[in-house]
């Protein structure tokens, strides 16, 4: 899997087939495992020295990123630009200029900048401390100031990309940029109704109850991570390769939906002390959490808040939750959270004891494979993407909402902080982000290779996440 090959698949009308493949060759690497022996690393597509084929492809891959967050500015009202609809981050006004800053600060020339919005618009918010931003809407530039800015920022950095035979900052920008555009869509999901330009919402209509069932894994060696230098491009968290040793165990056909959630809500479950640690109690209730913030009560039922619209409970799309709550379900059942090398095991891992590019194989991201890339923006069933599913059965891994997993988010063996951005990574390091994997709606494709990782705190409710469970 490369990225690159990710994004020329989501933007392959656009691109010559000359260009699409000739691009590429075929690279394989793979590690020892001590006790399963060969362990095979997911065969790689890596770029050759054709230069121009691949400023091509990072020419593409960087409009076709600009589109995704530009789309999302584009949605909401005027009005709503000031505004911020998760108290813990900043206002939407703040990412308008922060992806141009981040381009610039990393790429940009050195000579004309605008020092004060490069500054300004640097850093996020990851909510750390418990405090709350306490800004105002004065206290930021306006629109048309921001705009102006973006506009210059866009065009030294397509100059800069004219100039150099070093792509590596250009997949950094691509990349980040592709991560916004998931997370403000996240922003934009809790801005109310009325501050958004609507789009078409469809539900899903078939009556039938998803057939849940639970499948053994057997015993098998995961790699994770990725080889350095074995794919065009990784976040410094996704190396070293390493590969682990998992013992049987069994997981869910599907992700939990809504359905099996609601019969923990039913049950008390957000009522019963012994199911939450002390922290996550604390917080549902101090904030008096009683079910999924996706969920709005309706008397004896609930409906569910999609991007663009109230609908009708829908019980057999995926539960999003915090993975607090993750947990305390897991523990009503007697399961638990799948570690990350569990995951793997039951996506990657194939039925002959190699391992897969993707869950279903080594076909690039399609439509038939699940729900990604933009194709939507909210869930579907879990059970309608059965052409997804891994070597062991197991539906929805990729797509449809990112699964929570048990393990906090810390180093491979062999990581190395990226020089241009130490704190990618590290300043999460902290032992309060937990690892989660798959992908949502809103992932771009180019983000679905095995070895991506992501993370979130654990009482963080806003989020396309959601979870399935695993007996050991
Ligand atoms: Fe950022």
């Amino acid at each position: 899997m490369s990225p690159l090959r990710g994004f020329l698949q989501s933007r392959s009308d656009d691109i010559p087939a000359a260009t699409r493949f000739n691009a590429w060759v075929t690279s394989g690497a793979s590690l020892e495992c001590r006790r399963h022996g060969r362990c095979y690393i997911y065969l790689h597509m890596s770029s050759t020295p054709v230069t121009e084929n691949t400023r091509n492809a990072m020419r593409s891959a960087l409009a076709h990123a600009r589109y995704r967050s530009d789309e999302i500015f584009n949605l909401i009202t005027p009005d709503a630009l000031y505004s911020r609809p998760i108290p813990e981050r900043h206002r939407f006004v703040f990412y308008l200029g922060h992806l141009e800053a981040f381009d610039s600060n990393l790429i940009g020339p050195s000579f004309g900048r605008h020092e004060e919005f490069d500054r300004l618009f640097a850093f996020g918010i990851d909510p750390t401390n418990g405090g709350l931003p306490t800004d105002q809407p004065e206290d930021w530039p306006r629109e048309l100031q921001i705009r102006s800015y973006c506009g210059v920022v866009r065009d030294a950095i397509d100059f800069s990309l004219y100039e150099t035979d070093d792509f590596l900052l250009f997949h950094v920008a691509i990349e980040h940029r592709l991560m916004h555009a998931e997370t403000l869509a996240y922003m934009l999901h809790w801005l109310p109704l009325t501050q958004k330009k609507s789009r078409p919402v469809s539900i899903d209509v078939d009556p039938r109850p998803v057939q849940h069932s639970t499948i053994a894994i057997p015993a098998g060696c995961v790699t994770l991570g990725a080889l350095r230098g074995s794919i065009p491009f990784g976040w410094d968290n996704e190396f070293e390769a390493n590969a682990v040793e998992v013992p049987a165990f069994a997981i869910d056909k599907y992700k939990v939906t809504n359905a099996q959630f609601k019969e923990f809500v039913d049950a008390g479950g957000y009522r019963e002390k012994s199911l939450w640690s002390e922290r996550a109690w604390e917080w549902i209730r101090s904030a008096d959490v009683r079910h999924p913030k996706f969920w709005l009560r309706a008397g004896e039922t609930f409906r569910i808040l999609t991007m663009f619209a109230e609908v009708p409970f829908q019980p057999g799309w995926p539960v999003y939750v915090s993975q607090a709550e993750a947990q305390a379900y897991a523990r009503w059942k007697g399961k638990a959270l799948p570690s990350e090398a569990q995951f793997h095991r039951a996506a990657y891992g194939g039925a002959e004891g190699g391992e897969r590019v993707y869950p279903w194989g080594s076909d690039s991201p399609l439509p038939r494979h699940g729900n990604f890339n933009f194709q939507r923006w909210d869930p579907m069933r879990v059970d309608v993407h059965p052409a997804g599913d891994s070597a062991f059965g197991v539906s929805g891994l990729v797509g449809n909402g990112w699964e929570w997993t048990s393990t906090v988010f810390a180093p491979f063996p062999g990581f190395e902080r990226f020089a241009f951005y130490p704190g990618y990574s590290a300043d999460f390091f902290d032992g309060n982000h937990y690892v989660m994997k798959g992908g949502s709606a809103r992932t771009a494709a180019a983000l679905l290779r095995p070895s991506f990782r992501n993370w979130f705190q654990p009482l963080y409710p806003n989020i396309y996440t959601g979870f399935r469970c695993v007996e050991n």
